[in-house]
């Protein structure tokens, strides 16, 4: 693919889609970017100071009609999305985005996937990675090359929001086998390997990368290293242990993002979804961060 084809990004406001735009033109890449109606503040202004590197801008929704989602696509020859919601935006928005980059004689879509390795797990095993796995089929006759990016867990989820690490009390906690391997990026990296994918005339199918694999006794450990504390290892329980505490949870909550993060937890823990080969030798430009420089740098 040559610098002078166009990529589109849906999803370009948000944590991951900002920096794949990011990432885009610091490779020289022609951009367009979708940005819904109404969008004010730090948002717009963040997308706006890129007009000045050549970023375009256009106004749509995933749940716009085909042919105005089309209109938006323009002349973009691959369709990014990095979009994240329900199963309306997931699996119809992205179908949707799918017919529109077709009618627009797009030829590639990289779906917002940037998971663990959804195509080994059962549709039951996490409800949001079975919203993608949902869409992935009903695009599934599309003409588009569907190039998926797969990345593990961010390192900004491992050591922040998912709960495994307590600032506050000094504990890493986690389920299962603490040797059992797990896939992990930075949000920057996966978004400097989601461009190169992107920019990368020969790529097809879906790409798994990972800044590091580490156990999470080595998680611990790194966690430790970086920042000179003390943090304590619990054991929270073994993988069937945890599959019964998310059962437990998913009767007694009608909200699943209340179990979200154990199902992500589980699909680590137990192996199921890890990645059998990287991908990041095909791209050595993109120099991934360790978990370690990571932390150092203040990211926690
Ligand atoms: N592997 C991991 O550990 C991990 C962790 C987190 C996320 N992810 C994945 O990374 C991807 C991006 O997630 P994120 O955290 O960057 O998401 P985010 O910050 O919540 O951003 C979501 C984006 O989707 C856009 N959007 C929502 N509804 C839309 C619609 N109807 N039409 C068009 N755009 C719409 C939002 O636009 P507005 O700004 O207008 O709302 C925003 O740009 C997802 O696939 C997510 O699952 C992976």
């Amino acid at each position: 693919m040559t610098t002078t084809s166009k990529i589109f990004v849906a999803g370009a406001t948000g944590l991951l889609g900002g920096r794949i735009v990011a990432a885009l033109l610091d490779q020289g890449a022609a951009v367009r970017a979708l940005v819904r109606p109404g969008t004010e503040g730090d948002k717009k202004a963040a997308l706006t100071a890129l007009e000045a590197r050549g970023l375009e801008l256009v106004e749509g929704d995933l749940s716009d009609p085909v042919e105005k989602l089309a209109a938006a696509v323009g002349d973009a020859t691959t369709v990014i999305s990095a979009v994240q919601g329900g199963p309306d935006l997931i699996v119809d928005g992205q179908v949707n985005l799918v017919r529109a980059a077709e009618r627009a004689g797009a030829r590639r879509f990289v779906p917002s996937d940037f998971a663990v390795d959804i195509t080994k797990l059962d549709d039951d095993d996490n409800f949001m990675i079975g919203w993608r796995r949902q869409a992935a089929a009903a695009y599934g006759d599309t003409s588009l090359e569907v190039l998926s990016v797969l990345n593990g867990a961010f390192y900004e989820v491992m050591v922040g929001f998912m709960g495994i690490v307590d600032w506050e009390a000094g504990t890493v906690s986690h389920w299962g086998d603490a040797d059992q391997p797990l896939d992990l990026t930075s949000i920057t990296d996966t978004a400097a390997f989601t461009a190169a994918v992107a920019l990368d005339p020969e790529a097809k199918g879906t790409q798994r990368f990972a800044g590091e694999v580490l156990s999470m006794r080595q998680f611990h450990q790194t966690l430790e290293r970086a920042t000179g504390r003390t943090l304590e290892l619990k054991n929270l329980g073994t993988a069937e242990e945890l599959r019964a505490e998310i059962t437990r949870r998913a009767a007694a909550s009608q909200n699943p993002f209340d179990y979200v993060g154990l199902q992500y937890q589980w699909c680590m823990v137990t192996g199921k979804a890890k990645f059998d080969t990287l991908d990041n030798a095909k791209y050595p430009q993109v120099k991934p961060v360790s978990l370690e420089e990571f932390v150092r740098e203040g990211h926690v």
